[in-house]
C-alpha cells in the first residue's frame, strides 16, 4: 500500500537476467499461420466441425502462400510498434510449418514447398524483431494421441475412434514432440522464446516430459525463455516449479492488477490477444479493435508491469488484411511519438489517478491522460515531488500549478497539485490526443 493512498497498487515482479530483453520490449507480435488459414474459419476449424484427416488434407494441397509474405509481416510489426515476435510453427492440427525429419506432414510437401519458419525467422531477425517459436503441445494428427474421450480431437466421435486408439503409444508421442522442439532450437539460429499450447485435464507438466525437455533445449538454447502453459495447475505454485516456464499469459482478457503467485508476489506476464476475436485469418470476422483500443490496452498492461503480445494473422496468401495494416500503422505512429512511456518502461508506485494511468521508466513519471478533465488535471500527492512536465510526442510545456484561489477552492487534498495545457490552469482544454496524451515529469527519488 502505497502511503499516499488507500488504493492498492503492484510492486515490480523481479525479472531474471535472460528475461530483461522481454520485460523491456512490452510489446510484440504474433501470427496464426497455417493449412486452417486456407479454410479462413479458425485455427480450430478440424476440431469444430471434426474432419477427419482425409477430409482436411484438402487444406494441405492448397496451402501456397506467396513469397515475400514473411519480409511484409515483419515489416508491418516494425511498422506498427513491435519488439519481438511469435509464430505457430505447429498448432493443434499437428501441421508444420517447417522441414521436420519426423513428419511428412509439413509444409515442404504442400505446394508452397518451402520451410516456411526459416523464412519468417530470416525476415523477423533481420527486421530487428527478437524471435519466439509458438509450438502446439497438442496434436491432432499425430497416430498417438487419443481421440476418444478427449475434449477436442476431431475424431473424438468417430466411430473408429476406439479401435485407432488401441494403437497410442503416449511415449512415442512424447519422443516426437520432444525431437521437434529439438529440431526447432537447433537448426533456426538463436530463438529467444519458446510458446507452448497447451496443458488441460491429465495433460500437463509431466505428461508432457517437461522439465526434462526444458533442460535439453536450454542446452542449446542457453538465454530460451518459456511461457507459462506447460502445466495449467502448479505454475503459481511457491517454490515455482522448474517446468513452470518465466512467465505468465492471459489469453483474450486483461487482468485488473498485475498477476501473482500464490504467494501474492508479483510475476512477469503478458496479455495476449487478438486484433478481431479469431487468431488465425477469418473472412466473416470484421470485430476489429480500434487502434486506441490497442493503445489503451497496452498502456493498460505495462501500468502494471505487464507485456502485450498482438495476434495480426495474414490470409492464406500471406498477405496482412487492408484494416489490420491501417490499425496497426497508426498504433505504430502513436508508439513512434510516445514509446518513451512503453518500452522499458513499468507500472508506477501511485494508484491509479482518475483521469488514466501512469507508467515509469527511472525517475520519469509518464500520465497516461485517457479522460477528458474538467478544469486542471490532479496529480494526487504529488506536491513537491514532480518537476517539468511536457507532453512526451512533441516536447511542449504542460504547466504545474497549485489549487486554483487556494483557501477557497478547498477540495481534495493539501499534497495535491495540478497540472494542464496552458493558462490560466484552471481552465478546460481538449486532450491534445484524445486515444492517449502522455505527459512525462522528473520526479523525486524519495517516491520510489
Ligand atoms: C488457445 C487456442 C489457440 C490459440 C492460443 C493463443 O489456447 O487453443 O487456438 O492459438 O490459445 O493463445
Amino acid at each position: 500500500m502505497h502511503p499516499l493512498s488507500s488504493t492498492p497498487f503492484s510492486s515490480a515482479p523481479e525479472i531474471p537476467l535472460h528475461l530483461k530483453w522481454w520485460a523491456e520490449a512490452r510489446y510484440g507480435w504474433s501470427l496464426h499461420f497455417g493449412l486452417y488459414s486456407v479454410a479462413a474459419r479458425g485455427e480450430w476449424v478440424r476440431s469444430a466441425e471434426r474432419l477427419t484427416d482425409e477430409q482436411y488434407q484438402t487444406y494441405f494441397d492448397r496451402f501456397n502462400p506467396e513469397s515475400g509474405w514473411a519480409e511484409a509481416w515483419a515489416e508491418a510489426a516494425v511498422r506498427g510498434g513491435a519488439k519481438y515476435a511469435v509464430l505457430t510453427t505447429k498448432h493443434h492440427d499437428g501441421f508444420c510449418l517447417f522441414d521436420s525429419d519426423l513428419t511428412e506432414f509439413k509444409v515442404p510437401n504442400t505446394p508452397a514447398g518451402r520451410d516456411l519458419v526459416r523464412e519468417w525467422v530470416n525476415a523477423v531477425r533481420a527486421a530487428g524483431l527478437r524471435v519466439g517459436l509458438y509450438y502446439s503441445l497438442v496434436d491432432w494428427h499425430h497416430p498417438d494421441c487419443p481421440a476418444k474421450g478427449d475434449r477436442q480431437h476431431p475424431l473424438r466421435d468417430h466411430p473408429g475412434a476406439a479401435e485407432r486408439d488401441k494403437a497410442c503409444v503416449w511415449e512415442r508421442y512424447v519422443d516426437y514432440m520432444h525431437g521437434q522442439l529439438r529440431e526447432l532450437c537447433s537448426n533456426y539460429g538463436r530463438i529467444d522464446s519458446l510458446v507452448v499450447d497447451f496443458s488441460y485435464g491429465p495433460y500437463k507438466g509431466d505428461m508432457w516430459g517437461a522439465e526434462k525437455i526444458q533442460r535439453e533445449l536450454r542446452a542449446l538454447q542457453p538465454d530460451l525463455i518459456f511461457n507459462d502453459r506447460w502445466d495449467n495447475e502448479s505454475r503459481k505454485r511457491v517454490p515455482r516449479p522448474v517446468h513452470a516456464g518465466d512467465y505468465e499469459q492471459t489469453e483474450q482478457n486483461l487482468p485488473r492488477r498485475c498477476l501473482t503467485d500464490d504467494a501474492g508476489a508479483p510475476m512477469p506476464w503478458e496479455g495476449w490477444f487478438t486484433l478481431t476475436n479469431s487468431w488465425s485469418h477469418s473472412t466473416t470476422d470484421h470485430h476489429w479493435k480500434r487502434a486506441e483500443t490497442i493503445i489503451r490496452a497496452l498502456v493498460n498492461c505495462v501500468s502494471k508491469h505487464g507485456n502485450l503480445l498482438l495476434n495480426v494473422s495474414p490470409d492464406a496468401r500471406g498477405r496482412i488484411p487492408a484494416r489490420a495494416l491501417e490499425i496497426t500503422r497508426e498504433t505504430g505512429e502513436w508508439l513512434e511519438l510516445n514509446g518513451g512511456s512503453i518500452y522499458g518502461a513499468g507500472g508506477a508506485p501511485l494508484p491509479k489517478p482518475e483521469w488514466g494511468r501512469w507508467t515509469q521508466k527511472g525517475d520519469t513519471l509518464y500520465a497516461h491522460i485517457l479522460e477528458p478533465v474538467i478544469g486542471n488535471i490532479s496529480l494526487e500527492g504529488l506536491r513537491s515531488k514532480v518537476s517539468n512536465a511536457r507532453l512526451l510526442s512533441c516536447n511542449a510545456e504542460v504547466i504545474l500549478a497549485d489549487f486554483w484561489n487556494p483557501g477557497v477552492q478547498t477540495f481534495d487534498d493539501p499534497e495535491d497539485i495540478f497540472m494542464n495545457f496552458a493558462k490560466p490552469t484552471a481552465s478546460t482544454y481538449p486532450l491534445p490526443d484524445s486515444r492517449d496524451t502522455v505527459v512525462a515529469m522528473e520526479c523525486v527519488k524519495t517516491l520510489f
